[in-house]
Parts: structure tokens; C-alpha cells; sequence
């Protein structure tokens, strides 16, 4: 049974601590990345939360400052496109006052140019960028709404410019789709400073369509890239990193590889997700969250949320991706754009 862990947090069934908050804070986003937000069920019909359905800046910043006793050391905030949500800014702030965490974003970059000096000034550590590709063409098959390469460069400048570094650009390889792009993006970002992270295509959510065939696994991904800029593994840089690190031989940088199909991380998972509506869910691949809205707006204290949360935790045995094949056929799972990546 889970118990305290070293750090005077919390720890599940397998005893993993609980490190890593990722809290969505919106389901909207300004793509359709045909992998995440597909048209065909992402229309114009499609149902997203309204904004009383929404946590508020006020609930996300006391669920914060409830979970880092916890053992919480890193928040990262998610979407859908977290920077649609009006006046981020605001509710980073009210994070980056909470002392000792480490605050990163996930974006598609799209509105960086507009926001990145806002985020730093704010009090943002760093952020992530999506990018599929570098090819015109193939992005804009993939984000499906004609959003060009060089709109994410650029809100890729403007992060950099403003100081929300090391910047790391994740790229999700799709098998038929943009492996192409995979050693022409390494070496537009090598010698940059910026660090590129290929993921391995997740089974996530239903709508998506997953086969195992459009896995391109990361160790073929490595193999592409090494033959013409050779690479060594790095060692992680703490325990439970999600992407393995390799580095260019002539010391002009680092890649990643998220390997989540063919060498699953859940072993040394610490990461808990809290959804734009503020229900709290101990894997990515889950079908059911726990709602702690409802207690945030009953009058329940502190204390009770903190005893709720712990209770979830201790409780936790998620380890999905390990249990890939035989898991398949479970209960729906909850789209990624809901949950956050
Ligand atoms: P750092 O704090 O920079 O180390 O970031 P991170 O490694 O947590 O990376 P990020 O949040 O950018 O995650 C990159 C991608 O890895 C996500 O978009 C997911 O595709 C995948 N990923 C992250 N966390 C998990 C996880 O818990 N399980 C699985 N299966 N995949 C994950
Ligand atoms: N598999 C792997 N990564 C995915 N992402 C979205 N859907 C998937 C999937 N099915 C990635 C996005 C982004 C992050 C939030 O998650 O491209 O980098
Ligand atoms: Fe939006 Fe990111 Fe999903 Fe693409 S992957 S639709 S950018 S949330
Ligand atoms: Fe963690 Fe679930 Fe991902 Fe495994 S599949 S690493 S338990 S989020």
C-alpha cells in the first residue's frame, strides 16, 4: 500500500510519488490536428465546455497550492491550446507566486508572437511547442486548418527571445504521414539550443482511429537520425523522465525520444492530470476522472481536498501503456484534448 513518499509527498499502490501536476485549462483549441481534434468529430456540433463548467483562475491556483505539500515540484499547464483561454497570463502569475515549482506550458505556438513576453513577464519557466513538421504541406495536413510552418517558427523566436527556455519542440511521428520530416527537423534545431522530442503515435482517446502500424518506434526514429548526425544516449536528467535523451557526438546539442508504445515509462510515473473541469485523473489513458470541482465549490476545506486527493493517489495502479495489448478493449478512454498531453 502506498505510503509517504522521501520527499514527505504522497505515493501510490506501486509507490510512486506524486510529482508532476498537468492541469488543462481549456478543451479548445485553434487546430484540428487530425491525430488529437479530427473534424469529422470535432465539428461544429461538438459540445465543448462551457465557461461555468470551467475551473476558475481562483480554484486552480488553491488546488495548486493544495497539491505541492503533496509532493508536487513541476506544474504544467495544457489544453486543448491553453493560450486560447482569456488572460492566461493572469493565472500563471498567480502559480509562479507559489515558491519553489518549476511552471512550463504546452502550446502549438500559434500564439506565441502575441503572448511569449506577456507568459515570462508573468512568471512562466518555459514552455513546449508542437511542431509536426517543417513542410508546408505536410503540417498543414496534419493541424487541418491551413496553419503554416512558419507562424509556429516564429512564436518559437518570440519564446526564445522572451527568455522561456531551454524551449523543447515535440513532434508526434505518424507512420505515412510525416516521418519524412523526422531527420529534416533534427537538423533545422541542432545547434539551436532547442531541444526536439519525437513521440511515438499514442492509442489515446477514440477518436483517432490508432493502429499499431502508424507507430514509427523510436528506436527507428534514432537510427534515421544518427546515420547522418551521429548520437549517444544521455543519461536522464531525474528519475521518471518521459523522453530518453541522446546527444550529437560533435557537441552541438540533444534530441529526445518519447518512446510510450514500444518501451513504456509508467514504472516511474509521478504525474497526475486535472482536466479544464477540474476532475483528477492518474493517467493518461483513463476513462473515469474524480471530481474534485464539486468539492471546491461545496464548503469543503483545505484539508478535506488535500485528504481527497490522497486518497486517489494512494488508490492509483494505473500503468496503461504497459499493459498496451491487453488493456485495448477496455472502457472509452477521454480524449487527449480534454485531459491535456
Ligand atoms: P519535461 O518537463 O520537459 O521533461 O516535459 P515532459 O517530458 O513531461 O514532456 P511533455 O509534457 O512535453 O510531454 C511530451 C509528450 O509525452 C506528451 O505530449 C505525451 O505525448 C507524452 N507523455 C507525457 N506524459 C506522458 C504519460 O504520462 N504517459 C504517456 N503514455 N505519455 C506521456
Ligand atoms: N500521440 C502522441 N502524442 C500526441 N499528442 C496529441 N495526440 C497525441 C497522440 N495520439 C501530443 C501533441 C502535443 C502534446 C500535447 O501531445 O502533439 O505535442
Ligand atoms: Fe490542438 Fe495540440 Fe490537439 Fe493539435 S495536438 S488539436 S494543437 S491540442
Ligand atoms: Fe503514467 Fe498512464 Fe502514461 Fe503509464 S500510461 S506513464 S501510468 S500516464
Amino acid at each position: 500500500m502506498g505510503d509517504v513518499g522521501a520527499n514527505g509527498g504522497i505515493t501510490d499502490i506501486f509507490n510512486r510519488p506524486l510529482r508532476d501536476l498537468r492541469i488543462s485549462v481549456t478543451d479548445r483549441c485553434n487546430f484540428r490536428c487530425v491525430y488529437c481534434m479530427p473534424k469529422e468529430a470535432f465539428g461544429r456540433d461538438y459540445q465543448f465546455l462551457e465557461r461555468r463548467q470551467l475551473l476558475t483562475f481562483e480554484e486552480i491556483e488553491r488546488i495548486a497550492r493544495i497539491f505541492v505539500p503533496l509532493g508536487v515540484s513541476k506544474i504544467r499547464i495544457t489544453g486543448g491550446e491553453p493560450l486560447v483561454r482569456k488572460n492566461i497570463e493572469t493565472l500563471i502569475a498567480k502559480l509562479a507566486a507559489i515558491q519553489g515549482l518549476d511552471l512550463a506550458l504546452t502550446t502549438n505556438g500559434s500564439m506565441l508572437p502575441r503572448k511569449a513576453q506577456a507568459l515570462k513577464d508573468a512568471g512562466l519557466t518555459r514552455v513546449s511547442v508542437s511542431l509536426d513538421s517543417l513542410d508546408d504541406d505536410v503540417f498543414k495536413l496534419m493541424n487541418d486548418v491551413d496553419f503554416p510552418v512558419s507562424g509556429v517558427l516564429d512564436g518559437i523566436e518570440a519564446a526564445a527571445a522572451a527568455g522561456l527556455t531551454p524551449i523543447k519542440i515535440n513532434m508526434v511521428v505518424r507512420r505515412g504521414f510525416n516521418e519524412g520530416s523526422v531527420v529534416d527537423m533534427a537538423r533545422h534545431f541542432k545547434g539551436t539550443g532547442h531541444i526536439v522530442r519525437f513521440i511515438e503515435y499514442m492509442d489515446v482517446g477514440e477518436t483517432n482511429g490508432w493502429r499499431m502500424d502508424d507507430v514509427v518506434p523510436a528506436s527507428e526514429i534514432v537510427t534515421m537520425i544518427g546515420a547522418e548526425m551521429p548520437l549517444e544516449p544521455a543519461e536522464p536528467n531525474y528519475r521518471g523522465e518521459v523522453a530518453d535523451r541522446y546527444r550529437y557526438l560533435d557537441g552541438s546539442g540533444e534530441i529526445g525520444v518519447i518512446a510510450s508504445v514500444t518501451r513504456s515509462f509508467c514504472g516511474d510515473c509521478t504525474r497526475a492530470r486535472i482536466s479544464a473541469e477540474g476532475s483528477l485523473y492518474t493517467c493518461l489513458f483513463a476513462s473515469k476522472g474524480y471530481d474534485l470541482r464539486q468539492l471546491l465549490r461545496s464548503d469543503a476545506d483545505d484539508a478535506t481536498l488535500a485528504e481527497a486527493i490522497t486518497k486517489v493517489w494512494r488508490g492509483r495502479d494505473d500503468r496503461y501503456s504497459d499493459l498496451r495489448s491487453e488493456a485495448a478493449i477496455g472502457p472509452p478512454r477521454v480524449e487527449m484534448s480534454y485531459i491535456g498531453g
